[in-house]
């Protein structure tokens, strides 16, 4: 590790659109920091994959970035985070930071009672890591999760804020109904796009949290107890973006996520990819 040094980008990945939620909470508290973001456009939806192929996958796509000469990856990927976190730490000599401790962290903080609600994909909320985290944290909170499989396609398709994902939201969340949380974390990096609508039907007294914004400050605390922060002296930092392919609209629609336009967007071949090990 010992050659690493702050000048270099941080690498973040994620299964496709959803991670440009980290890429957005990166950039806003860390923006001297040179990001290169691969979205696995190709293989999306991880969710629902089993877990040896979501390790394959996580572990080809930071081989990737690793000779792209990254200092540290983001796991931007709830799913990817369950289940590959552990064994990408140790195959690889660089700081890897995933979601899963920081958004449990962050709903210990901020739910005011002894109530913690998790949504999520399939795959994360069957691995149990987000409870595992919380208890962890803090046994005598109750864990309330609920998987959201539908909320992905709504996401990816950028599906407006109307009355279908009004229904799908009211049926998902209806577990949260009679005993509310005093937190929700938004276990899944495609969730925070959908937020407002989250927020209105569960109430505003449960505190939303998006694992993003939590990760992003891990990764500035991991980065400054190394000496690795990029000096706020020089320019802005710049990102470039890749990703395994082009769906109709990605561009237009992560841009629009970003609030930025994607300058250096490039499509990396699955041929390509499924080489790295
Ligand atoms: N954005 C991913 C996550 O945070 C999930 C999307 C997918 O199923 O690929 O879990």
């Amino acid at each position: 590790m010992s050659n690493l040094n702050s000048t270099q980008a941080i690498g973040v990945f994620d299964s496709g659109l959803g991670g440009i939620s980290v890429v957005r909470a990166l950039i806003d508290l860390l923006p001297h920091e040179h990001l290169i973001y691969f979205g696995d456009t190709a293989r999306v939806p991880y969710g629902s994959k089993s877990k040896e192929t979501v390790i394959r996958f996580a572990h080809q796509i930071s081989s990737f970035l690793l000779e792209k000469q990254v200092k540290m990856i983001v796991v931007a990927c709830n799913t990817a985070s369950s289940v590959a976190l552990e064994s990408l730490q140790q195959k690889f000599d660089i700081p890897i930071v995933g979601m899963i401790d920081p958004g449990s962290q962050a709903a210990v903080r901020t739910s005011h009672n002894q109530r913690i609600g998790v949504i999520g994909t399939d795959s994360t909320i069957r691995s149990g890591a987000y409870r595992s985290a919380i208890r962890a944290l803090n046994p005598d909170i109750q864990v309330m999760d609920q998987s959201c499989p539908l909320l992905v396609p709504l996401v990816e398709e950028d599906w407006p804020h109307d009355q279908v994902v009004q229904q799908v939201l009211q049926s998902y969340l209806k577990i949260f109904e009679n005993d509310k949380p005093g937190s929700l974390i938004l276990g899944c990096t495609h969730y925070p796009y959908l937020k407002s609508a989250i927020q209105e039907v569960i109430g505003n007294e449960v505190c939303l949290v998006d694992s993003g914004e939590a990760a992003a400050a891990e990764v500035q605390t991991v980065l400054a107890d190394r000496g690795l922060l990029n000096p706020e002296t020089g320019d802005p930092g710049r990102h470039k973006f890749f990703v395994s392919d082009f769906p109709q609209k990605f561009e237009e629609t992560a841009s629009r996520f970003l609030g930025l336009p994607l300058e250096n967007l490039f499509k990396v071949e699955l041929e390509v990819l499924e080489s790295y090990k």
